[in-house]
């Protein structure tokens, strides 16, 4: 699938068929995931990938969301698909230079982590798979469940299988003219 119409097409599943993914599958968006650039190439993200129904369970309870109920409508999605993939992170290794941060903004660790999951996402999507950015749970829960040790951080998750049905309807994004501007914040026209 050429680049364009992958970014163009992808769209959050979170309803999966139950059939198996296979490890070439995998081991495909992992590839594409490996391929991000990364601050000073350091390439802190790290990827568990869990087929495992019991972690799948597990995980699925640390979701959360700011709605009134509390719940996260991925929640499903991470305890029923075939595979779940979960983004880590090594601290204090992007951004930094001998220990210590090069910019204001200190860790820069989400920045290659999201690079990296947009890579495997898109991948996936190239290859019929679904999968959603899931970011809205409790990482610290997941760091025990999945034993990740200090100096480690987990950023997110995606649930990965064959979606359901296919979803043609596009989710809105703003005008370009909403966001973009021209040689100063706020100036709206190029010339
Ligand atoms: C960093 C990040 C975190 C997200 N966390 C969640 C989440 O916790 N649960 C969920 O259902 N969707 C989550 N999403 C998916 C967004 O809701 C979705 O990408 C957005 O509504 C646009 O829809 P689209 O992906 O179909 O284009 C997340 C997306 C991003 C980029």
């Amino acid at each position: 699938m050429e680049v364009l119409e992958a970014i163009k097409s992808r769209r959050s599943i979170r309803r999966y068929q139950p059939t198996p993914v296979d490890e070439k599958a995998i081991e495909l968006v992992l590839e594409a995931a490996r391929w991000a650039p990364s601050w000073a190439n350091t390439q802190c993200w790290r990827f568990i990938v869990v087929r495992n129904t019991s972690i799948k369970d597990k995980l699925a309870e640390t979701l959360r969301s700011a709605r009134p109920d509390g719940k996260n409508i991925a929640t499903e999605a991470v305890r029923k698909a075939p595979v779940v993939i979960v983004a880590c992170a090594e601290l204090k290794k992007s951004g930094y230079y001998h220990g210590e941060p090069t910019t204001d903004k200190g860790d820069w660790y989400m920045f290659d982590v999201a690079l990296a999951m947009q890579n495997l996402i898109l991948a996936a999507h190239s290859i019929g798979l679904g999968t959603v950015h899931v970011g809205a749970f409790d990482a610290q829960e997941g760091a025990k469940i999945l034993r990740v040790p200090s100096g480690i951080v987990v950023v997110e998750m995606t649930p990965v299988g064959i979606p359901q049905k296919e979803v043609t309807s596009p989710t809105p994004r703003k005008e370009l003219s909403q966001f973009v501007y021209y040689d100063r914040y706020g100036s709206t026209s190029p010339d």
